[in-house]
């Protein structure tokens, strides 16, 4: 202790000197981000804070979640800098922005995904190719969501919503219905998509394998000894850049352990899609076209090259994976925002009534359904209470779900005969006529309900990209190497053309034709230019046949005291699931 000076006095003076110190490290911080500007360019770096050495705003972001990007936007702009996970960020917010963000995929910007990400899908897909190769892969994988092709998938998504639905109905306790759309979801990608015919306990398995490999999608991969990570031996690919590790942290709980379920879930989906694809590709020319499987293989060819088994298995988890939390996502929303507003259902069922598919579209009575009679409202009961014991069972330590006895699940014969969605209509039965795409089109006032939903409640809230150079974006600099999130939640939350009620529900606002350009990328939430979500049309038209399913054969009513809160990471959902009641009609 200095002389004169008593302890009090030398602690105060410590702890200034601390704060000085402190005050110093965090200025030379920000000053090392100023200087390592691109000095081509006159333009500024975005304003905003790159918060402590190191760490950045990692730990405020951490702890105000959303709140963080919107504060910082009200403080700095719709364009903003932060340091996050280890990696310089900007934000971007805003029509005009986000739209140079988007056209310029492959000149300005590429498309950054987590390396976990990329281990566990692969190298042979869309998310992960970029230039000519994502050019030459999204034309092979546009057949697949032709028109032709969304037609050919209508009558059995109706199939598989309507299955679905009267299974939710029959259930005596509430449904968990992010749960239940999650399944709803898997079971609509596995029948049309994959074209696999599966006996339910060989969904389940399924739908359990998968859900595991997406968990683990966003998790830190650690190269740790006996890891699957070391046994897949993936970090020595050379396309993975270490930034992407941002996205890793960002989406997950950092949870290793979990890293190394989604390599095994990986595998076993493999090996499992490597049996199906090859007892199709045994099959006859007569059941061509039938699923996205399908398409992909005819279309590969017809561009001049046949997709390897690698390159199937890839791309068949990849769409699932895009279509499956999205459109379960998308589907709670709807239901959510749809009792809450009743006004809305009841404008449903008007439109639906003046295209005369109202009365036709109400159940047909258990005892004329496909299955005819007791059989069939056993095998409902069933579903509806395996439905329920999932929901109810107890998760495992790790808080996933466990695969059974803990060995890989038993998949037999993979393309067995399904049950009840794909038998055949009985004479007599009353079941719905099949709805067309050119009947949904013309159903004007659910196609502002659906697009409203996804307006408010956006289930992707941004997109992450990586700057190839340096270039100008309102008036700041991005520099080349910066990762850049553009934002679909916050752009939708500040457009100028959505001020009135922007945080309500008015379907009606889509009912007054924007001009294209001025509403082009104030509503993006399919994202827009080179890497727009490719599947949009078919997410839409499943939407809307469950909405149609709904509003005809149901009613629905909260199960708890009060609407849940919804939570935005990784994906929009309800806190708890959303537990309400259906009931028949
Ligand atoms: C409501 C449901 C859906 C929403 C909100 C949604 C949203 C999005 C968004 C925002 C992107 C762009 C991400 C970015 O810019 O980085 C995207 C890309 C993509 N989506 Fe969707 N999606 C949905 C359903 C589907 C479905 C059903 C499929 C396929 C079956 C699908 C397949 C894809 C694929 C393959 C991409 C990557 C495109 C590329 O990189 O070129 N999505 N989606």
């Amino acid at each position: 202790m200095p002389a004169g000076l008593c302890w009090p006095a030398a602690a105060a003076l410590a702890l200034l000197f601390l704060a000085l110190l402190l005050a110093l490290c965090r200025h030379l911080w920000a000053l090392r981000w100023n200087l390592s500007r691109d000095r081509t360019s006159a333009l500024p770096l975005p304003k905003g804070s790159m918060g402590w050495p190191f760490f950045g705003e990692t730990l405020h972001w951490l702890l105000q979640g959303s709140r963080f990007h919107s504060s910082r936007r009200e403080r700095y702009g719709n364009v903003f800098k932060t340091h996050l996970l280890g990696r310089p960020v900007v934000r971007v917010t805003g029509a005009e922005n986000v739209r140079k963000i988007l056209l310029g995929e492959h000149t300005l910007v590429r498309a950054q995904w987590p390396q976990s990400t990329q281990i566990l899908l692969g190298s042979h897909t869309l998310l992960g190719s970029t230039g000519d190769l994502h050019r030459q892969r999204r034309k092979i994988l546009a057949r697949v969501f032709c028109r032709a092709a969304l037609e050919s998938y209508l009558p059995r998504i109706q199939k598989v919503v309507s299955w679905e639905l009267r299974g939710w109905c029959m259930q005596p306790g509430s449904i968990d219905v992010y749960s239940s759309a999650k399944t709803l979801t898997f079971r609509i990608a596995a029948r049309i998509l994959l074209g696999l015919c599966l006996e339910e306990k060989q969904f389940k398995d399924l739908a359990k394998t998968f859900e595991q490999l997406v968990e683990n999608l966003f998790s830190l991969p650690l190269n740790v000894p006996f890891s699957g990570l070391r046994k897949g031996s993936a970090l020595s690919d050379p396309t993975l850049s270490p930034d992407s590790l941002l996205l890793d942290l960002e989406l997950s709980g950092a949870d290793p352990s979990g890293f190394n379920a989604g390599i095994k879930a990986r595998d076993m989906l493999h090996e499992f899609m490597e049996r199906a694809i090859q007892e199709k590709l045994q099959r006859t020319s007569s059941e061509e076209h039938s699923d996205a499987l399908d398409f992909i293989i005819n279309s590969a060819k017809e561009h001049g090259r046949e997709f390897t088994m690698q390159e199937l298995k890839e791309s068949a988890i990849e769409l699932i994976f895009a279509a499956f939390f999205t459109t379960a996502s998308a589907s709670t929303s709807l239901i959510l925002l749809l009792l809450k507003h009743p006004s809305a259902i009841e404008k449903i069922r008007q439109e639906l009534a003046t295209h005369e598919l109202y009365s036709q579209h109400q159940h047909c009575p258990t005892e004329s359904c496909p299955g005819a009679g007791r059989d069939c409202k056993q095998q409902l009961l069933t579903a509806a209470s395996d439905a329920h014991e999932d929901q109810s069972q107890p998760h495992g330590p790790t808080g996933k779900a466990e695969l059974g006895d803990g060995r890989s699940p038993h998949f037999p014969a993979p393309l067995e005969p399904v049950c009840p969605p794909n038998s055949p209509q009985p004479r007599g039965c009353r079941c719905p006529p099949d709805i067309s795409l050119e009947q949904l089109s013309r159903l004007r006032y659910l196609d502002c309900v659906v697009k409203e939903v996804l307006r408010v409640l956006p289930p992707v809230s941004g997109g992450y990209r990586t700057a190839l150079q340096t270039f100008e974006l309102d008036g700041y600099q991005i520099p080349k190497g910066w990762s850049v999130m553009y934002s679909i939640r916050d752009t939708h939350e500040t457009a100028a053309i959505y001020q009135s009620l922007p945080g309500g529900f008015d379907p009606d606002r889509f009912s007054v034709t924007q001009p294209e350009a001025a509403s082009r990328f104030h509503y993006i939430p399919f994202g827009g230019g080179a890497r727009s979500c490719i599947g949009k049309e078919l997410a839409q038209a499943i939407l809307k046949l469950l909405a149609i399913e709904l509003v005809t054969t149901a009613r629905w009513e909260l199960a708890t005291p009060a609407f849940p809160a919804m939570q935005t990471v990784p994906i929009v959902h309800p806190v708890g699931g959303l537990q309400l009641y259906f009931h028949p009609l």
